[in-house]
Parts: structure tokens; sequence; C-alpha cells
């Protein structure tokens, strides 16, 4: 069974795209099928991943999104890349920007991507959407089109507020029915720089605030310059710096996501 997985939080620079890479990356290495989709009009994920063309490329989510709309004919697998350390990616580039206005007089709008995912489900264990920074029409096609939203937080700064406005996304989605399934994976608390007292209070409060509502992983990414390097490499944490303290958390991270599934959601 595939389990769709949106990387979300209208919140920039919070490690949505470093999520989606390492997460994935995890995930194949533990003999998953993983395909990572673009759905940020940036393309990060699509250059973190080292395809540094993406503005030019010809085919992407984009592409594949128009043609639903459009009610054309399309392929499910064209456009799909393979990266070098086991996971396929559906790249995104500028284009995806259009969609934002592109879609709005669509019929069934928030239901675009979901179409195109179901018809790659029977291909792949896990599909991974890197989210924009922010909460239109394609972050709301990506909540619709996904069984769970994994959150990152980063643990810098207070980030009460977009909190509480991706939270209220998540509860209108189930309560209009438009995805009455829908749920929190988890919040996942990024950058963590255990030095201070700073970060700990605003792990302290993230945890009051939202740990009766959504699962916070036990697993927490520290800061760490080897990660902030892979990007511009276009690999992996575990491939750049395998013993590192930060592949050892986001192997955590792959750990406690595979057991949320085999317990069947949320633990
Ligand atoms: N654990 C970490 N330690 C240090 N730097 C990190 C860490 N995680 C991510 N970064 C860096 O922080 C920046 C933002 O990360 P990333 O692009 O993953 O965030 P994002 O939420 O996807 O951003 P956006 O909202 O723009 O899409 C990047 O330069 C990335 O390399
Ligand atoms: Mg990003």
């Amino acid at each position: 069974m595939c389990k769709v997985i949106a990387v979300a939080n209208q919140k920039g620079g919070v490690a949505k795209t470093t999520t989606t890479v390492n997460l994935g990356i995890g995930l194949a290495r533990k003999g998953q099928s993983v395909l990572l989709i673009d759905a940020d009009a940036q393309g990060s994920l699509t250059t973190s991943l080292g395809f540094r063309d993406q503005d030019s490329m010809d085919y992407t989510l984009a592409t594949v999104l128009r043609k639903i709309k459009a009610r054309k004919p399309y392929n499910p697998d064209e456009g799909i890349l393979s990266h070098n350390e086991g996971v396929f990616l559906m790249p995104g580039n500028i284009e995806t920007a259009d969609l934002e206005s592109g879609l709005i007089e669509a019929m069934r709008r928030e239901y675009i991507m979901k179409q195109y995912i179901e018809s790659l489900k029977s291909q792949f264990d896990w599909i991974l959407i890197d989210c924009m920074p922010s909460l239109g029409i394609v972050t709301t096609n990506s909540l619709v089109a996904a069984d769970s939203v994994l959150i990152p937080v980063q643990t810098g700064y207070l980030p009460a507020k977009g909190l509480y406005q991706l939270m209220d996304t998540i509860i209108d989605l189930i309560d209009c029915k438009v995805n009455p399934d829908l749920y929190v994976e988890g919040i996942l608390l990024t950058m963590l720089d255990e030095r201070t007292n700073y970060t700990k209070n605003i792990v302290q409060q993230i945890k009051e605030g939202y740990g009766n509502d959504a699962y916070i992983f036990k697993s927490q990414i520290p800061l760490s310059v080897r990660v902030a390097e892979c990007s511009g490499l276009g690999m992996s944490i575990y491939k750049h710096d395998g013993k590192c303290k930060a592949a050892g958390a986001y192997e955590a991270l792959v750990q406690e996501v595979m057991e949320n599934a085999k317990n069947g959601g949320v633990s």
C-alpha cells in the first residue's frame, strides 16, 4: 500500500525540502520505493537532488497538472527522474506559480493533484510532496492528495501563529469532507540548537501548545553545517556524512515514520 505524506508549513525556511530529501532517501535505503514530488515553484527539491536546469525542463509537475485540468490524456510516468540514491522525482519549477491562478476556474480544482497521485500509487510505497511556503491552491491540492501532513518546525523562533493557520486549514479540509481522513503525521522539530535555553523554551512551548492535537516526533533534527551543505551537493546527509548526528536523527525519523505506518497511522 502506498502512503502519501505532504511535507508542509507555510512558514519559509523551516526544512521542508531538506526533510523531504532525507526522509525520502532514508526510506529508499530501507528498501522502499519512493517518489518525491516538487510542489514548490522555487524548485528547491529539484535542485537539492542535483537537477539544476529545472526552469528549462520541458516536463514538470505543472505540465501534468495542466493536462489533467484540461482533461487531456497523460502518461503518469512521463517526466519522472531517477536519483542515484534510489528515489524518484517529479520535478517542479517556476511554472508551478502559474498554477495558482491557472487552477482557479478549474472544475474540482482541489482534486487535480490527487488525480495525478492516484494514478501513480500502484508503483510506490511512499509518495512525499514538498510543499511551497504558502497555503494557496497548489498546497491545498497537496493536502487533498495526502494521507497525512508532516510539519517541520524550526526551533529557532516561536512559530505559534503560522502553525495555527496550518492546523486550521487541515481541520477545514477534514470538516468540509474535502479530505475527511487527513491527519497530522507529526510535528518535526528542526535546526535544534540544544545549547541555548531559548531553544529549550520553544520546544517546551510547542509541546504544550500542540502535543495534545498532534504527534511530536521523538527524533529532533539538530542544527548542522553538514545538513546545510547537502543541497548544494545534490545528495542526502547519509551520503555526505553518514556518521554525523543529523544523519542519525534523520534515520531515527525514518524509523518513526515506518513504525507509524505499521501502526496504521498516528501513534
Ligand atoms: N538541520 C539543519 N541544520 C542547518 N541548516 C539546515 C538544516 N536543515 C535545513 N537547513 C538549511 O536551512 C535552509 C532552509 O531549509 P529548506 O530549504 O529545507 O527549508 P524549506 O522549509 O523547504 O524552505 P522554503 O519554505 O523556502 O521551501 C537551507 O539552506 C537548508 O540547507
Ligand atoms: Mg522548500
